[in-house]
């Protein structure tokens, strides 16, 4: 039974730290570039997520309708429409995009 639990527990303290850190990535980068429009659970009902009229993420359909490829260009190149910026071009790196977006990918219910 000790000698189970030697291997065990390291082995699962190892799980929780990679999988934590790749989630507190793309949580932090979320937290700093994104919740002010998107909110902090992803409904987009902030004061600035509400004027630019940002989705719900936590719906199931917005998500779906929703392309990888499509999501990456956007945050990457920025999105209008008409006239009005929508979101601005970011200067994230591929991976701070990816991470922010996977984190997005969260909200889903
Ligand atoms: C200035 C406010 C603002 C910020 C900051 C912002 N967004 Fe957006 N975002 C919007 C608005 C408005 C839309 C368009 C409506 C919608 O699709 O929710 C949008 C659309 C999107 C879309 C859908 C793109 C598509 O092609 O349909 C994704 C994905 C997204 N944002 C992710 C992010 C991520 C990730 C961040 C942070 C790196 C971020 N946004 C930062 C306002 C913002």
């Amino acid at each position: 039974m000790k000698k189970l639990l030697c291997i065990a527990i390291p082995a699962a303290f190892m799980l929780a730290l990679t999988t934590n850190a790749f989630a507190a990535d793309g949580k932090a980068v979320y937290a700093d570039n994104c919740a002010k429009c998107h909110g902090d659970d992803g409904k987009g009902q902030t004061k600035m997520g509400q004027k630019l009229g940002a989705r719900d993420y936590t719906d199931a359909k917005v998500q779906d309708d929703l392309k990888d490829a499509d999501a990456i260009k956007s945050i990457k190149e920025g999105m209008k429409k008409d006239e009005k910026t929508l979101m601005k071009p970011s200067e994230l790196s591929d991976e701070d995009i990816k991470a922010s977006l996977a984190y997005l990918r969260t909200f889903k219910k």
